[in-house]
């Protein structure tokens, strides 16, 4: 094994996120990895986003509309491929930049995904080359809005891309749980009326 080889795979091991991005403000609100190549003379550069499209990386959901503390389920899809990590969030989807605004918690559906950012966001947990990773989102009660999934995707240490997009989901509607209070009410309604 050469020196080069060792000294590559030691850069990577320590600023790369095998592990999944890290949980701070920053992250939470820029999306943006932060992992730093350190050069020879302690001279060190940050890595830029891919502009380069298509990204090849698309956001699928099971569905256009949802309502409020509902189930949507997303996959990350590798076009061509594979990724190495993520970080994902819903955001209102007339401007995604806006991270204000960040909408519901998520789901992991196995041990490939965690949340971090207070649920608000979900990240990849291991070193791995993925073709898909499916999870899902749960929509905001007390909200009526248009969202939309917005995420990083790291191909390799190097390379990554931002504000990779989902469509539209629009949040809106009464919560089940609002329906069958309503019809509960009803019914005992009825029944007095019955009674009387
Ligand atoms: C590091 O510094 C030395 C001495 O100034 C120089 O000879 C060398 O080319 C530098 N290496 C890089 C990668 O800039
Ligand atoms: C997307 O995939 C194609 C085919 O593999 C490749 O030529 C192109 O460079 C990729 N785009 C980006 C932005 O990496
Ligand atoms: C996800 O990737 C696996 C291979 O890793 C493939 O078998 C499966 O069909 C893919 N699912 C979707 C929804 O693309």
């Amino acid at each position: 094994m050469s020196p080069v080889f060792i000294s590559v795979l030691l850069v990577v091991a320590c600023h790369g996120y095998p592990d999944g991005a890290p949980d701070t403000p920053e992250m939470c609100d820029t999306l943006k990895p932060t992992h730093y190549i350190i050069k020879e003379n302690s001279s060190s550069g940050q890595w830029q986003p891919t502009a380069l499209k298509p990204f090849n990386y698309s956001i699928h959901v099971n569905r256009k509309s949802v309502y409020p503390g509902k189930e949507v389920k997303i996959i990350i899809k590798a076009d061509q491929m594979y990724f190495e990590g993520f970080i994902l969030q819903a955001r209102r989807a007339s401007n995604t930049l806006d991270y204000s605004k960040k909408y519901g918690t998520f789901k992991p559906h196995d041990e490939d995904a965690k949340l971090i950012c207070n649920d608000a966001a979900i990240t990849h947990t291991k070193h791995f080359h993925w073709k898909n990773i499916t999870f899902s989102w749960i929509a905001p009660q007390n909200v009526e809005e248009n969202v939309k999934f917005v995420a990083t995707v790291v191909k390799g240490y190097k390379t990554y891309f931002m504000n990779v997009e989902s469509d539209v989901v629009k949040v809106s509607g009464t919560s089940a749980v609002g329906i069958s209070t309503l019809i509960l009410l009803l019914a005992s309604a009825m029944n007095i009326v019955h009674l009387v």
